[in-house]
């Protein structure tokens, strides 16, 4: 039986009282709130938050869940929720869920909470607690490693918007015999955010760069070189930016911008996949805008994003080619990638042909 309070480091789960009303209704107005809790009532109001204490938090427990208010130890004062859903009483499997008032985030009340909570259902009998993200929710996949909750894979179209649309949620699962502390990343933070020659600088794409990106790969020779060949839409362009930060979180891809230190500008993308992590390997894709071509920049990048994947962790790097584009190729050799072979067939043509691959590959155990 979990307690009514629980006191942890830095915060403290209670039930949630009339008193709460003005910051819970200030919390669940908060934008990203109601995006990422799309649940909530709508509007919500001070009469939403007395219902909520009156019969939504006591009928989570009634269904053998628990609700409480995150509270600051020191004030008392409300700064946010957190809570368990039972799945299925035979699997004694929970999801947990949170929320922090906008003027307490960033300070790891979500983490603290979050933890201490899991630590408290695993005592008392949870094998396993799920919590499911949306993919662009950037602060809640970071709190999910944070807590030592692993990527487990995607629930398609489990969640449903305010508008009844409906998309794919992101989920995230921790064990009770799961190690302590933090998930450790397959593909981390760049340091600083950044990696930089001094003449090219690289970064996570961001929403931002939606417009420039669609520039790029909507250009006939970049479009050439694209699996399979079609020129993309501007909203899958958008999406791929949007959805950069949760797919490197995952470990699935670091998807980067490539800019010209000197002025800033976007000047092209290099993208590394990790397409096996079982064995330690990555693929590389790039391509710049044609007024940034011919001065060497897609190799140095490559040699950026290369030194970057090694250092952690990746034991063999790859990218393929066509075999009539010889200035990719002048550019993985200039990054000190071998030529190694020739793959009949690898990738699907625009008419559903088959095309050639050259395949380029690089070891970290490479000498530079
Ligand atoms: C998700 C949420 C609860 C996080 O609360 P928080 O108290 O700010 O989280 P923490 O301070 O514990 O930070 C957790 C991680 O998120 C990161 N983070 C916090 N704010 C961030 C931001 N705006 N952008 C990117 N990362 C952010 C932190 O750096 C930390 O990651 P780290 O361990 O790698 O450093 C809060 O943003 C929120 O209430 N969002 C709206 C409701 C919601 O999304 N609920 C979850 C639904 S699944």
């Amino acid at each position: 039986m979990i307690p009514e309070t629980i006191e942890g480091y830095g915060v403290r789960l209670r039930p949630t009282r009339s008193t709460d009303v003005p910051d819970l209704v200030a919390g669940c107005t908060d934008p990203q709130t109601r995006r990422y809790l799309p649940a909530l009532p709508d509007p919500y109001d001070a009469d939403s938050a007395r219902w909520w204490i009156a019969e939504g938090e006591p009928a989570v427990w009634a269904a053998g869940g628990c609700a409480y208010a995150v509270a600051d130890p020191e004030t008392d004062r409300l700064v946010g929720g957190v809570g368990l859903t039972r799945l299925a009483v035979a699997r004694a499997d929970f999801e947990i869920g949170y929320w922090v008032v906008p003027w307490a985030r960033g300070r790891g009340v979500a983490t603290a909470a979050t933890r201490l909570l899991g630590e408290r259902a695993f005592a008392t009998g949870a094998a396993r607690l799920e919590l499911l993200t949306h993919r662009e929710n950037e602060p809640s996949q970071r709190t999910a490693l944070a807590c030592g909750y692993r990527h487990e894979g995607v629930r398609r179209a489990a969640g449903a918007a305010r508008d009844g649309v409906r998309h794919d949620l992101v989920a995230w699962v921790r064990l009770a015999d799961d190690p302590p502390g933090p998930t450790a990343r397959l593909l981390p933070d760049l340091p600083s955010g950044r990696l930089s020659d001094g003449v090219v600088t690289l970064r996570r794409l961001e929403p931002a760069d939606a417009d420039a990106l669609h520039r790029l790969h909507t250009l006939p020779e970049v479009v050439a070189n694209r699996v399979p060949p079609v020129p993309p839409d501007r909203e899958s362009i958008a999406r791929r930016c949007r959805l950069a930060a949760g797919y490197w979180l995952a470990g699935d891809a670091a998807d980067l911008a490539i800019l010209e230190t000197a002025t800033g500008a976007l000047v092209g993308g290099c993208a590394l996949g990790y397409d096996e992590p079982a064995t330690g390997q990555a693929t590389l894709g790039y391509s710049l805008l044609p007024e940034a071509r011919g001065r060497g920049l897609a190799a140095r990048a490559v040699r950026l994003v290369a030194g970057w994947a090694f250092g952690v962790g990746v034991a063999r790097l790859w990218a393929g080619t066509r075999v009539q584009n010889v200035a990719s190729q002048r550019v993985l050799e200039r990054a000190g990638f071998q030529r190694e072979g020739l793959l009949r067939g690898r990738v699907p043509g625009a008419a559903g042909e088959r095309t050639d691959s050259v395949v380029f590959g690089r070891l970290a155990s490479d000498r530079d």
